[in-house]
């Protein structure tokens, strides 16, 4: 195994770009790539445990796509290594829902704001999906938070998701302002915050951590400023910062020759 790259303890591992919905401000959209095989996705969660990698968040695309996905949360637990997961919620199978629960993997739901809203900026009616999803998981006993991605002129969605949280039992949401990256870069005039929605923005954040302290974890995680490893499926990694101009290629993930 390769040593020589500093990884951070967990890094984002895209098994797929291809999607169930169609978010119009979408970082990472399919872009008619892979649809890796479940083994080629084991030999790289070795290879990056080999590299000092501790935590493997599961995404995409949309990680929920790829019918094996089960077995690869499996796998990271065997290895006595954790798994996060994070899904648009509307397809959830009772097997990747047993997977979670055994694996005791965190789980993170977009979810973006009241119906109309949401169901808007995925571009299908997912809504109530994934709404019933987000209880089932509840339900189910497996570790549930939510994440939100705030667009232009809709800063009242903080308001809507913090209440949806409290509703639904649930102790921990990520704010995401817009990133103008992937379908994001061509919708930036319609999405993108100005100076003064991202300083209201991350006031309100704050009121509101301040407001349920104790009872809730309220985060704002702003790519703009922390950029992400992240495994494509293709196997290369690479560190995503603000938009796609400014992100480094680090490496390419090496594959046996029996899988090229
Ligand atoms: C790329 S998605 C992949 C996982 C899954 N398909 C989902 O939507 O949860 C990961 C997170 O990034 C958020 N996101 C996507 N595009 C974004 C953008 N342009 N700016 C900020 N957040 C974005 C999504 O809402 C989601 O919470
Ligand atoms: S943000 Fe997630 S759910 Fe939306 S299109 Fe992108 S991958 Fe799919």
């Amino acid at each position: 195994m390769s040593k020589g790259i500093n990884l951070p303890s967990m890094i984002c591992f895209r098994v797929t770009r291809f999607c169930n919905a169609r978010c119009g401000f979408c970082l990472a959209p399919p872009d008619g790539g892979v649809h890796p095989a479940v083994a080629v996705l084991r030999e790289r969660i070795n290879w990056l445990f080999a590299n000092d990698v501790k935590t493997i968040h599961f995404c995409g695309g949309e990680p929920t796509i790829h019918h094996q996905l089960h077995e690869l949360i499996e796998y990271v637990h065997a290895q006595h290594r954790k798994s996060k997961l994070t899904t648009n919620g509307i397809a959830l199978s009772d097997r990747l829902v047993r997977a979670l629960f055994t694996t005791k993997t965190q789980v993170k739901v977009s979810l973006h704001g009241p119906k109309a809203h949401h169901n808007e900026v995925v571009g299908c009616d997912a809504f109530d999906k994934t709404v019933a999803n987000i209880r089932r998981l509840m339900a189910a006993g497996i570790s549930t938070s939510m994440q939100t991605t705030i667009v232009s002129g809709e800063l009242a969605v903080v308001d809507w998701t913090v209440q949806f949280c409290i509703d639904n039992g649930i102790k921990r949401v990520s704010f995401l302002p817009f990133i103008p990256r992937g379908n994001g870069l061509a919708q930036r005039s319609k999405y993108e915050l100005s100076g003064s929605e991202r300083r209201n923005l991350q006031e309100l954040v704050k009121q509101k951590r301040r407001k349920l302290l104790n009872r809730m974890d309220i985060r704002l995680n702003d790519f703009n400023i922390r950029p992400i490893h992240v495994v494509e499926p293709d196997g290369s990694i690479v560190l995503e910062k603000a938009t796609e101009a400014m992100d480094e290629l680090l490496c390419r993930i090496p594959q046996s020759p029996s899988f090229i």
